[in-house]
């Protein structure tokens, strides 16, 4: 079967009971900081699990796409995935147990025509917060399952929820696909990792509302929420071993095998997986219609993660980082039909993933090199402390994880406390480096040169004010008898235009602004758009802010004056070019 028709047969059945198709939800959730990505269906739907109406109904059904980053180091082997589509169905304060559980099995074994045999499945087991789930049980044994398909297991395995820490949770069943492959030991059964069973769904019973005391209140209506990965049900409907070698990889793979020119299905194995898991992960999260691009924190610091990670094995496999592209194309174009944000967004994913690709090719293998070196130097090494681990991300690059994983590949521990210490110091150095940086444009900290300063951020302000938005600073010299300043505008300006410029600094002036300064996170500043002046890899976490009444509102080390009244008279004393692109002014105060 394929992926399409697994789709189709699930999205029917479930509208032929009377379930209203919902599109997709971002993947970036909204309003919700407690996680940085969607990670299943039930997501987006929180509210309405939590007792409002849904527009479409109490009965839901979709296709969402989905990632989780808690494995991510995990990827590689042949089950773990970070990006992957979910197969749900919701009943919000309609259906339950019964009706919930008769419909999974029905279209597991009559529709998408699974051997029932191969099927065992979870109940929860209870404890003491919440009572064993039998009910599940009875359904299961009423369904026709015997004793030896059915397991009780405790909250770790049976209990799903909520999100973040407050929220809809309750017990679930899980209903795994047996792959026939030996058990691993007596104990082997559906919890074990050893791949025999595959978790290919599972029905969650909210009816139970976590609060931030930590305890569980009843919610005001019960639901059920499902989900079902459609990588691990491809797998189950075509027995095939692996979800790498099952539909929903395979042409990705295929690509990768051209541009390696190797096969895959030996030692090249984990590289491919990599590779392909995570540049699909990489264009989703670009091409989302909240998309985001690589950085270091939150979303884009996983997304960066994602695509040097990939980067790192598109080298062992001998790929050039440009085919990156290469790959996100078949990507784009596969899941193009069910995604149109990936073909809207396509040349933005790609140039972006180039983009990251090259700049971090440009230090990858000078890093890979330095690191063996540091390893062969220190033969017995046990432990990478964090200055070398802090060195290599920030000399080359290598996300804290990369590092943590080229050693567990040579045995050797890395120091991530003494890493985080370092880095932390590195912080504190490099706020103060950007204000003493920033005061490199003053001669010196004189009367004048302050006052000057603080005429310079009047003026880049007005200058936005009178010659448009993309005017910003390109660079800033100050002594003690004028000011210098360069700006990007593409031509000479207008006696009228330098004459409005210089009354409107001086109007400012006269109405005697106060001159206040705030602390800010840079994340903070950044979301700020009044804000000017982020030279956004100068700064540490924390930036101070310069604000002028609110004529202007500018990032900067300062020194300023308390109140404009301290300046005297603007007068533009030549306006000339500087370089392509750039005007420079010079100026003084009379
Ligand atoms: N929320 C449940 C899960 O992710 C069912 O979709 O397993």
């Amino acid at each position: 079967m394929t992926i399409k028709e697994i789709k189709n047969i699930f999205i029917d059945y479930f509208k032929e009971k009377n379930h209203q198709v919902i599109k997709s939800a971002s993947l970036i959730p909204e309003n919700d900081p407690s996680v940085l990505f969607t990670t299943a269906g039930m997501h987006p739907l929180v509210p309405y699990l939590l007792g409002e109406k849904h527009p479409a109904g109490k009965r839901l059904v979709n296709v969402q796409k989905c990632l989780r980053t808690a494995d991510i180091d995990e990827v590689g082997d042949e089950s773990h995935l970070t990006f992957f589509e979910m197969l749900g169905n919701w009943s919000l304060g309609d259906y339950f147990k019964n009706e919930a559980i008769e419909m999974s099995y029905d279209l597991l074994v009559n529709h998408l025509h699974i051997n029932p045999q191969r099927l065992v499945v979870t109940v929860f087991a209870g404890d003491d917060a919440v009572p064993s789930d039998n009910e599940t049980y009875e359904i299961w044994k009423k369904i026709g399952l015997t004793d030896d398909k059915i397991f009780f297991c405790d909250r770790e395995h049976n209990w799903w929820g909520p999100v973040g820490l407050t929220g809809p949770c309750g017990p679930d069943t899980e209903i795994f696909y047996d792959t026939l492959k030996s058990k691993c030991s007596d104990q082997c059964g559906p919890t074990c990792n050893c791949g025999k069973y595959i978790e290919i769904w599972n029905n969650v019973f909210m009816e139970y509302n976590k609060l931030a005391d930590g305890t569980y209140a009843l919610l005001k209506q019960k639901n059920v929420d499902t989900g079902m990965g459609v990588e691990r049900i491809l797998l189950a409907v075509n027995d095939c071993h692996s979800v790498y070698n099952t539909e929903a990889f395979k042409s990705i793979i295929e690509k990768i095998e051209a541009l390696a020119n190797k096969k895959y299905g030996g030692t090249y194995d984990r590289a491919f997986r990599i590779v392909a898991d995570h540049i699909k992960a990489a264009t989703f999260i670009l091409g989302d219609e909240r998309a985001i691009t690589p950085s270091n924190t939150d979303q884009g610091y996983i997304l960066r993660r994602l695509i040097r990670r990939a980067c790192r094995y598109l080298m062992q496999l001998e790929i050039t980082q440009e085919a990156i592209g290469d790959i996100a194309l078949i990507i784009i174009n596969q899941y193009g039909e069910y995604y149109p944000e990936l073909i809207n967004q396509k040349d933005f994913i790609i140039d972006e993933l180039i983009k990251e690709a090259r700049a971090f090719n440009k230090t990858l293998s000078r890093g890979l090199k330095e690191f063996n070196k540091i390893i062969e130097n220190n033969k017995n090494i046990e432990t990478l402390t964090g200055d070398i681990a802090f060195r290599l991300y920030d000399t080359y690059g290598f996300p804290l994880e990369m590092t943590i994983e080229l050693c567990k590949e040579k045995n050797i521990k890395v120091d991530i406390e003494g890493f985080h210490a370092r880095f932390k110091q590195h912080q504190e150095l490099s706020r103060v480096g950007a204000e003493k940086k920033f005061r490199g444009g003053l001669a010196d900290n004189s009367e004048e040169t302050t006052k000057l300063h603080t005429a310079t951020h009047l003026l880049h302000a007005t200058l936005r004010k009178v010659l448009g938005n993309t005017v910003y600073q390109r660079g800033s010299n100050i002594n003690s008898e004028r000011l210098r300043f360069d700006f990007s505008f593409d031509r000479k300006l207008t006696p009228e235009e330098i004459a409005e410029v210089e009354t409107l600094v001086n109007r400012a002036i006269e109405q005697k602004l106060d001159v206040i300064v705030e602390e800010k996170s840079l994340t903070e500043a950044k979301q700020d758009e009044s804000l000017i002046g982020l030279f956004a890899e100068r700064y540490g976490e924390v930036v101070k802010i310069y604000r002028i009444g609110d004529f202007s509102a500018e990032i900067c080390g300062g020194p300023h004056v308390k109140n404009t009244s301290e300046l005297g008279k603007f007068k533009i004393i030549k306006e000339e070019s500087s370089s392509a692109g750039v005007r420079r002014i010079k100026a003084i105060l009379e």
